[in-house]
Formats: structure tokens, sequence, C-alpha cells
């Protein structure tokens, strides 16, 4: 429950409020203390008083359990709210005989307090009263007031006391309990589909995380431009190592054969493919049975984790054999059906041909990187015209997240305007444009050797950091870019609805 929430409920205990008139209410709090004087045991005292004020304090039987066992202990009485929750009481009461000092005896109370999770406990002769508060911790002693002066003035332990009061703070307590214990068992159920632990989620509960399993299964995104060497796969990269550092978990996938995400990331298709016997894309896409997980390889730069399936030379080959597969379009979309991703970014070659149509129909939407440069802007039309050809063959559409700007100029100040303008124009003539916009200029990737130079050295940016060859002035490149990549992290996790937790 709220903090805030628990602290309005909580804020004010009520003032008691008998339900008979207050003269009536008096007389017979009155006869019930005078009552004392007659009892001779601690028997005479629970029966004659205490029940019966706790009756006139609104309990009923049901709230009032008498002698519960407590490890080896027997409580005298355990008052309860009605309703299950968890196992807090909230008045532990110890009674002892009239004649009986209890001066000596608190120790008892303290220990059913700790042992029953009590809030209150009150010890009692019928002649004194000490009232003790269990704070979960430490045992506090509150008031002590004798028979006397409770005939005089009913008011604090009658509030204390009261029902209503019990009822209410039960309550409170019986709402974050169950509430920790709903968020508990999502919380199982989001590491876990086993259906053993759905049954265990309210039907609401059950309904969202399905919801939330559908939208991260879609959150497959394919980074597309024909226009070659725009910087897609360097912006993939380094998008996905950004979104990895804002907790996410992202797979990359490499389906060109020129095979350079996976070289971006220090994987040599030769060496540590071929050679050590593994799969790759191409077998993923030609083998019924090869799954994604196991072609599935796994990188670590410090805090940034990415998995990726890997491209090899030998996918430029496989594109008549392709073309013969059973629905071939939708082996890539099959394939990644079940994964446990928040993002796989494709990153597919610049033509538009076989493996192209394989990625967009596994794709949830399209994330356009371009340069501020006329032959990539114009090329936009024909991207959004691919895109537009491929969503008719699909059952949900193919929406553009954004485009990004990749090898930007901070310098050329007024031809980066006209270049927006052109990418305005372009996107105002084509149908769906207007449904298209553009990164804001924070995200724009500025060109910077560095990144040149960390994708032919097979790391993401970010991890620059363990680079000893890295002079001061690359340092401060690393910096602006890896602001940069993070600010489009930010912008494309908003655009696609997805909370950023970092
Ligand atoms: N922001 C940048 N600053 C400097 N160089 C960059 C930047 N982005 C990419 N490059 C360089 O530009 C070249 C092309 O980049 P990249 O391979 O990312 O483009 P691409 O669009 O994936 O190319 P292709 O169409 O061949 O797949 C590479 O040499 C890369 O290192
Ligand atoms: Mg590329």
């Amino acid at each position: 429950m709220n903090r805030n929430l628990i602290d309005a409920a909580i804020s004010n205990l009520y003032l008691f409020r008998s339900m008979m008139a207050p003269e009536d209410f008096y007389r017979q709090w009155v006869a019930l203390l005078k009552q004392v004087e007659q009892c001779q045991t601690e028997k005479d005292l629970e029966d004659q008083v205490i029940v019966p004020l706790l009756q006139l304090l609104g309990y009923e039987s049901a709230n009032i359990a008498q002698q519960v066992p407590f490890g080896r202990h027997r409580v005298d009485f355990l008052v309860k709210a009605q309703q299950r929750g968890p196992h807090i009481h909230y008045l532990v009461i110890e009674a002892k005989a009239p004649s009986k000092s209890i001066a000596h005896n608190s120790w008892q109370l303290r220990q059913y307090l700790r042992d029953s999770g009590s809030l209150l406990g009150l010890l009692t002769n019928g002649n004194q009263f000490k009232l003790l508060y269990n704070d979960g911790n430490v045992i506090h002693t509150l008031w002590q007031f004798n028979r006397a002066e409770l005939l005089e003035d009913y008011r604090l332990l009658g509030s204390l006391l009261w029902r209503h009061n019990c009822d209410r703070v039960m309550a409170i307590f019986h709402d974050s309990y169950r509430r920790v214990q709903q968020r508990f068992v999502q919380a199982i159920a989001r590491l876990s589909h086993d259906p053993k632990v759905m049954t265990l989620l309210s039907i609401d509960d059950q309904h969202q995380l399905a919801v939330d399993n559908q939208r991260k299964k879609s959150m497959i995104i394919t980074v597309f431009n024909n226009k070659g060497g725009v910087g897609k796969t360097t912006l993939t990269i380094n998008l996905a190592a950004a979104l990895s550092q804002l907790g996410k978990r992202v797979l990359l996938v490499d389906i060109d054969a020129q095979a350079n995400l996976t070289t971006g990331l220090g994987i040599d298709p030769l060496e540590d493919i071929e050679k050590q016997g593994l799969k790759d894309i191409t077998h993923l896409l030609t083998e019924p049975k090869t799954t994604a997980k196991s072609v599935t390889l796994s990188k670590r730069w410090g805090n940034v984790v990415l998995d990726i399936i890997p491209a090899h030379i030998r996918l430029s080959n496989m594109e008549n054999q392709l073309i013969q597969l059973v629905d071939s379009d939708r082996i890539l979309a099959k394939k990644l059906k079940n994964h446990d991703y928040d993002f796989v970014l494709i990153d597919p070659p610049p033509s538009f041909g076989k493996v192209n149509r394989i990625s967009l129909m596994a794709s949830a939407g399209i994330l356009i990187p371009t340069q501020l440069s006329p032959y990539p802007i114009r090329a936009l039309e024909y991207v959004l015209t691919q895109v537009e050809e491929v969503g008719q063959f699909r059952e949900t559409p193919l929406p553009v997240v954004g485009i990004a700007v990749s090898m930007h100029d901070k310098a050329a100040r007024v031809f980066n305007q006209s270049m927006v303008d052109e990418i305005h124009h372009q996107l105002s003539r084509i149908p769906g444009g207007d449904r298209v916009s553009l990164f804001s200029d924070k995200t724009w990737i500025p060109r910077l050797n560095v990144l040149s130079k960390s994708q032919d050295k097979g790391y993401p940016l970010c991890a620059a950091d363990f680079d000893d060859d890295l002079n001061s002035q690359d340092r401060d490149s690393v910096e602006k870019a890896t602001y940069a990549f993070e600010s489009l992290a930010r912008e494309f996790l908003s655009t696609v609805g997805f909370a950023v937790e970092a």
C-alpha cells in the first residue's frame, strides 16, 4: 500500500464513541470496574470483568480467543479483527488475580507480545492497568492507569482498545500485506511462465502479464535503410549497448552477409564460429530444427551485456535456398516467437532483397538511420514505400519508430537545418509520412573517429574505458557520443512505450 495512504488512514485513531448513550455506557463501565472488588481469582476477573469489558468496547466472541498457546506459554486473551490476514494481532491481554501485584509480570506480557506479534499488550489485575506497545523490535510501556483513574476518564484506554480502531488498523495491515503478496507472486510469475504460478495470480494480473509478454515479444525492431554506409550497423551496436546500460535485455541479429555487426562485437566469423563448429544466422534461417538460443552468443563489457546471433559470409549463397523454403518470409518471425528479450534489433544489409523481407516480417517496427545529406534523405521515400509494401502482407501494421541521425557534423549548422527541412518535406509527400518523426537533435550521433575505431576493434563505444590506446581527445569524443547514444536510447524507449528504470 502506498505509504501516504497508510499515513492518511492511520494518522488518526478515532476517539471512542459508544453505540449507546454516553451515560448508559459510563454506567456500565463503572459497574464493571466495581465488579473487580467481587473477584477472587484470575478466572473471576477474566469472566466477570475482562470479557464483558471487551464486549462493551464492541467485540464479539469471534474476536476474542482465550488461553491461546504460543510456544510453551498460553496467552490469556488474544484480541483480533475478524478478517483473515497476516499473523499480527491487535491486542494481547494478560490477567492476574486482583490480590496479586502486576509490578513484576510485564516480562511475561513482553514475551507474549513477541510470540503473538500483537501490537498492544494489556497487563491487569483489575486494579492496575499497564499498556505496552510492540513496534516489532522493541516493546515500549505506553501508560499505566489505576482503577480510580479509569473511573474518572475512560477515553484514552477505551479508544485504544475500541473494536472500531482494531478493525481499521488490522484492515490496513491486511491490505498492505496482501499487496506485498500480490507483487511477490507477480514477480515470481515474471520469472517463470509456469502455468502453476499463473493460477496464483488474480484474473486481472494474468491478463496484464499476458499483455506485457505480448508487448515484450513484439519488440523486434529492424534498423533499416537501403542506402549503404549510413551508419546502420554502428548505430545498432551502440544503441543496443545504451539500452543494456539502461537495464534492458537486448539481442542483436546480424542478418547481413558482410557480418559487420558480428565483427563489430569482436567476433570473427571464421575463427570464432566456423572453426569452432558453431552455427550462425544461416543455419537458423535454413534449418527448421535449429533454435535461436542455440545460435546465440553472449558478450559482456563491464555492465553491458549483449547477446548476438552472428552472421557469416555463407549467408550470401543462401538466397536461393531461402526462396525455396515454405513460408520463408516468416521464418525469422517463427524462430524469434518466444524470445525473452526486451528488445531484438536486427541489422540487415542495405539492398532490398530476401533477407530484408524476412527481417521486416519478423519486426514490430522500423528504426531508420540516416545521415543529414541529400542521398540518404532521398532514399527515405524508397524505404517507406518498401515498408508500406511489406506491411500489406502482415497481420499488423509496421510502424516506423523514428528517424535517427548518424554521422552528424555539428559545424554545418545551416546545411543541417536545410537537410532537416528536406526530411520533413519528403515525409509530407509520402503517404503515412506524417506519422514518422525525427529523433531530437541531442540524439544525433556525431561523426567521430573513435566510433569507426571502436567498430574496427570490436567493442561498443561504452567499452572504450577499457582501451588504453585512446588519447584524451578520443576520450572526450567518447563522452560526447555516449551521451548521444544514451539520449537516443531514452527517446527510443519512450517512443515504444517502455519505462526507463535507470
Ligand atoms: N558516427 C560515426 N562517426 C564516424 N564514423 C562512423 C560513424 N558511424 C559509422 N561510421 C563509419 O562509417 C562506416 C559505415 O558505417 P556502418 O558500417 O555502421 O554503416 P552501415 O549503414 O551499416 O553500412 P552497410 O550499408 O554497409 O551495412 C564504417 O566505417 C563506420 O566505422
Ligand atoms: Mg551495416
